[in-house]
């Protein structure tokens, strides 16, 4: 751990809120089932492990400042560490300091409707874009999602990229700085690129880093160039080496790896990443929201009477019965309630009240589980008229203003 300051953060009590928001339990164990790969992550994640064993930096003070010196504030989802590691960011914006323009690159496999967890990442994204005037492109691996599971349908896959694209569009990124690439709509601006990325990446480093054996299909082997091309589009479409920040989840990180490999060696910036953790499941199976279990995760279009119903059967950090809660206090910093209260609506002051008065056994879990039912109703049902008003941009957004279908 570095000797890295958490700002006020640290200042409640003995116990820290940094590291530990990934669900019920803590994540400073050695859960041996512990994986991240970007097909599968199980297990009780150890933040602190990614960073030493992919070879990232933290989120430190010293980011932060430069952050502030920048934007004359910090942003809460880096100040309370749910963006915990980055490469290169220090690069990207020494570069914005500069005056040169960023590209941002992100993007979203459609493998299913869109939940909180998915729009925490896209709700940082489009703060950087405001705040830096960045231009962005927003990738859509559909193929991926095909290739990846043996069940899914292309059908399905084309459904979940239309929706999705609305909960893409309805976060508000400035539509004339915003790019949404589909990889099969959108393939002859990409395979170029990723032609030349294939050719200089052997077979056993993807096995290395993607975990690859001989049972994966061939699909999949040849997919990462695809997602790596989006990385150089920004210096093609500029005639010039552009710096590329991504904001995404950690797991991801494999395809950066062998992108940055390449990318001197093609003549381009290797692009920045900035990672997120997961967000906590509702439940207390750990691991992080799935579409794939829809009782965990609270999605774009759930009605409202389904969010409640899911909100508050919620697994807590509560104690057993009201008398054990009143005399040993809730565990707060194991409780995706409260974190999902932290991250998407308390400020900071609140949610440290909040803190405070769970763990001294002050506050109960139902005031908190009907804290979240009400403001994630709201939230999603504001989201959900962005949704329908989406439907009117799509082209408006589309790489090239190329149709959908
Ligand atoms: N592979 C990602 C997923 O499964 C989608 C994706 C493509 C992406 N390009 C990206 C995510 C860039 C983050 C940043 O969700």
């Amino acid at each position: 751990m570095d000797s890295q300051n958490d700002g006020e953060i640290n200042s409640i009590g003995n116990n820290s809120l940094r590291d530990t928001c990934t669900g019920p339990r803590n994540n400073k164990n050695d859960d041996p089932s512990a994986m991240v790969t970007p097909w599968n992550v199980e297990g009780q994640v150890d933040y602190d492990r990614l960073i030493k064993e992919f070879g990232t930096q933290p989120i430190n003070a010293e980011i932060m400042e430069q952050f502030k010196k920048l934007t004359g504030e910090v942003h809460p989802l880096l100040k309370l560490h749910y963006f915990f590691s980055h490469r290169d960011l220090d690069f990207i914006l020494h570069k914005i300091e500069n005056g040169e323009k960023i590209y941002l690159y992100t993007g979203r496999g459609p493998s299913g409707m869109v939940h909180m967890g998915h729009l925490m990442p896209w709700m940082f994204t489009k703060y950087l874009q405001d705040k830096f005037g960045s231009k962005l492109l927003f990738q859509i691996t559909d193929d991926e999602k095909f290739l990846s599971s043996p069940d899914r349908t292309n059908e399905e896959i084309k459904r979940f990229t239309y929706e999705n694209i609305l909960d893409i569009i309805s976060m508000g990124f400035d539509p004339n700085n915003t790019k949404i690439i589909v990889d099969t709509v959108h393939i002859k601006h990409i395979y170029p690129i990723a032609l030349e990325i294939a050719k200089r990446i052997t077979f056993s480093t993807s096995k290395a880093v993607f975990g690859f054996s001989g049972s994966t299909n061939i699909g999949m082997i040849g997919f990462p160039p695809i997602q790596a091309a989006p990385c150089f589009m920004p210096s093609i479409i500029e005639g010039r080496p552009t710096p590329v920040l991504i904001p995404a989840a950690i797991d991801q990180d494999p395809y950066w790896r062998i992108t940055r490999d390449v990318a001197e060696r093609m003549g381009y910036y290797k692009p920045a990443q900035i990672h997120s953790k997961f967000l906590p499941s509702l439940n207390a199976t750990g691991g992080k929201m799935s579409s794939s279990k829809p009782e965990t995760a609270v999605f774009t279009t759930d009605e409202p009477e389904v969010i409640e119903k899911k909100v508050l059967g919620a697994y807590t950090g509560g104690q057993a019965t009201v008398a054990l809660q009143r005399l040993y206090g809730g565990n707060a910093l194991g409780c995706p309630v409260f974190w999902y209260l932290r991250y998407f609506f308390d400020d900071q002051k609140k949610s440290d009240e909040r803190f405070v008065r769970c763990i001294s056994g002050d506050l109960l879990c139902g005031e908190c589980k009907s804290d979240l039912a009400e403001e994630s109703k709201s939230f999603i049902t504001t989201l959900k008229m962005r949704r329908e008003k989406a439907k009117d941009s799509i082209q408006e957004y589309m790489y090239e203003n190329e149709p959908l279908e």
